[in-house]
């Protein structure tokens, strides 16, 4: 992948910023960027001392920046004291900004709500006293399972006001997962919905929760609250479930902050991994708030009136840095989304930026490539029929955007005249580390470009030594920063294998390849280097996937890899050894769908295999492990031309080629 980027970056042309753009930037200008570069490299701790000073509210200043005494376990902050709902609500409450609002929460069916930052602070108030009520308290930890909603964004904030730590998941999870994930976190409470409604369809939440408590281990859940969405029947266990709005009713809509120190875990997010189960990705409070709300500021120069919109869902990493935090943090008004960017019809999106009058755009690439397809087949929803001049800034995220797809969405979306930011970032760093500034960075479409002050970015060699520009290598952070993260929930040993591997001296390995423009040092990602697939932008590990495919009894074996898709950027494909012989026709038809729907039945939907091929064996070496490297190249659909000389059983290599 590597040799194709250099030259295709050559032939791209560069896209310059208007001076309309830079004039009115906060960072306006690449001597402007190249100041607050300079400045982090300087004075490192005092840039971020200055930082967290001037744009956080602190209930006890700190004394001291940074500890690196246990790195690389770093404590930012560590003796301030501050509280996340009150940075997000009650200080512009208290600015006189009570009346503007949060949050435009658009349903899937179209109807429109706004909620103003003096309403949110009280429903997170009320919130809030509801679950102290339920006896949570500071440390236990809460997952959320609910649809978007301004309910799921209060749920988040009630956690951070009373000091729970909450851990999302993502309303497509299965019960397995759900399980899973309140087991690790040894949830004391499950917030969730009756049902979620998406396309015109309700979909069960409350049932998959039943389900997952019902699989046992759960033992620390003592209620579960239900947000009533739908309507629709739910069975209710009393006295472990609650209605929410039977339970906030009677409760006071003032609630007084818990002050937390700095490291005080604000959430964990479960992310997928290389090896194992997905780990609980654990996140300050005091140094993430700060970039959440830096990044707002800086990648997308949100301004007093603008309207944002971030598409992402708070399931993952980026609705909780850019819908249920960073908006907040800086007190901006934003778009919040219930339905399906294809539902009534695949111009939704469009419409909503032209009803609302978005200005800041952020989506991901496989949304903008499945509508560049819809707007080619069906006239009605190209975005040439709706009036999007309102937009300022685009933005992308969760996958490396290809050329095509970014000139599209510059021309079609952007009429020419919105910067887009690239944004890279992942689970881990807690909000965006490589992306352009709208008012400074020239773009090149399929490149990140360069990192944000304060952020020590490079690629390395397998020993973590520099490589020349124009050698694609191992992405590196090379020093800490505020949002990255802490632990993983209860495996701190995995956290510093995965992430300071020994070799690397220090630096935090991303995870991702990259390669630097020879002439520009411009950073383009050249996708994961370990055993993660990014499908639709949505991170999943192969071992996940084979776990839950070998747990179904007809399965012997399996070995799951990526192959590339115009459409998702990535797709499934599972090689399969049976403990029967191999099926063909109908019936490899029907084992097929049955594996698909039971990885479904496992993980979610998401993780269904696209591909499933059949073979008595996969192709091994002579000590057995399996050569991921062959399946790769078959899974393309390509003839094998690597070296197989140290394959101990070549004829599956022919087997296996044959697709059902
Ligand atoms: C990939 C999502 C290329 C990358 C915020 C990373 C990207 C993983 C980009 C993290 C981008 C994210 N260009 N690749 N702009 N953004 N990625 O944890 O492989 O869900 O490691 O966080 O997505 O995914 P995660």
């Amino acid at each position: 992948m590597t040799e194709q980027l250099v030259p295709e970056h050559h032939e791209l042309k560069t896209y310059y910023p208007s001076s309309e753009a830079v004039q009115r930037a906060r960072i306006s200008g690449m001597d402007a960027y190249r100041k607050l570069v300079a400045e982090a490299e300087g004075d490192f701790e005092g840039f971020w001392a200055r930082l967290a000073r001037e744009h956080l509210a602190w209930n006890k200043p700190f004394t001291q920046t940074l500890d690196a005494s246990g790195a690389p376990f770093y404590k930012w902050f560590a003796d301030g004291k501050l509280n996340v709902s009150y940075n997000c609500l009650d200080r512009h409450v208290e600015a006189g900004k009570g009346g503007k609002t949060a949050i435009v929460f658009e349903a899937d069916d179209g109807t429109v709500t706004r909620v103003s930052y003096g309403e949110l602070l009280e429903r997170t108030a009320k919130f809030a006293n509801a679950l102290k009520s339920l006896g949570v308290k500071k440390g236990d930890r809460v997952v959320i399972y609910m649809p978007m909603s301004v309910e799921g964004v209060t749920a988040m904030q009630a956690c951070a006001r009373i000091g729970a730590t909450h851990s999302v998941v993502f309303g497509g999870f299965s019960a397995q997962s759900l399980r899973d994930r309140i087991q690790d976190a040894g949830a004391v409470l499950v917030i969730t919905a009756d049902e979620q409604r998406r396309g015109g369809k309700a979909l069960p939440l409350k049932a998959i929760v039943d389900e997952a408590l019902g699989l046992g281990g759960c033992d620390t859940v003592r209620n579960v609250v239900v947000y009533r969405r739908t309507g629709g029947d739910v069975a209710f266990h009393a006295p472990r479930d609650l209605w929410l709005h039977e339970l906030v009713a009677g409760q006071s809509a003032t609630c007084a902050p818990e002050w937390v120190e700095a490291e005080h875990p604000l959430f964990l997010l479960y992310t997928s991994g290389s090896t194992g189960k997905p780990k609980g990705v654990q996140h300050s409070t005091a140094g993430y708030l700060l970039w959440a709300q830096l990044t707002m500021l800086w990648t997308f120069d949100i301004q007093p009136d603008d309207l944002f919109w971030c598409t992402a869902d708070i399931g993952w990493v980026t609705g909780h840095t850019y819908i249920a935090y960073g908006p907040l943090a800086c007190g901006a008004t934003e778009v919040v989304f219930e339905g399906v960017p294809t539902f009534p019809d695949a111009g939704r999106f469009w419409k909503m930026i032209q009803d609302h009058k978005v200005n800041v755009f952020y989506t991901a690439p496989t949304a903008i490539r499945s509508l560049i397809k819809a707007a080619e087949t069906n006239a009605a929803v190209h975005p040439r029929n709706y009036k999007l001049d309102s937009l300022r800034i685009l933005g992308t995220v969760g996958e490396p955007i290809n050329p095509a797809a970014w000139e599209w969405y510059y021309e079609h979306i952007g009429g020419g005249r919105c910067p887009i930011v690239d944004t890279w970032w992942q689970t881990e760093t807690g909000g965006h580390m490589l992306t352009p500034l709208p008012g400074a960075t020239p773009m090149v479409p399929g490149s990140c470009t360069l990192p944000l002050p304060g952020i020590f970015a490079e690629v390395v060699d397998e020993a973590g030594h520099d490589l020349p520009w124009g050698t694609g290598g191992i992405l590196v952070i090379k020093k800490p920063w505020p949002a990255m993260i802490r632990t993983i929930y209860g495996d701190p040993g995995r956290f510093k294998k995965s992430y300071y591997p020994e070799e690397l001296h220090g630096y935090y390995l991303a995870g991702d390849g990259a390669i630097r423009d020879p002439h520009t040092g411009y950073f383009t990602i050249t996708g994961r280097i370990d055993d993660v697939l990014n499908v639709s932008g949505h991170r999943m590990g192969t071992m996940e996937i084979e776990s839950a495919l070998v747990s179904h009894p007809i399965v012997a074996e399996a070995a799951v890899v990526g192959r590339p898709d115009d459409l998702t950027g990535e797709a499934v494909c599972a090689f399969v050894v049976l403990k029967r012989p191999v099926p063909t026709g109908e019936e490899a038809l029907q084992i097929a769908q049955e594996l698909r729907n039971h990885v479904g039945k496992e993980i979610g939907a998401i993780a269904k295999p696209r591909d499933i091929r059949f073979g008595d064996n996969l192709p091994k070496t002579r000590s057995g492990k399996i050569m991921r490297r062959l399946l790769r190249t078959l899974a393309k659909g390509e003839a094998i031309t690597q070296d197989t000389s140290t394959l101990e059983n070549p004829a599956i290599l022919e087997q296996l080629a044959r697709t059902h």
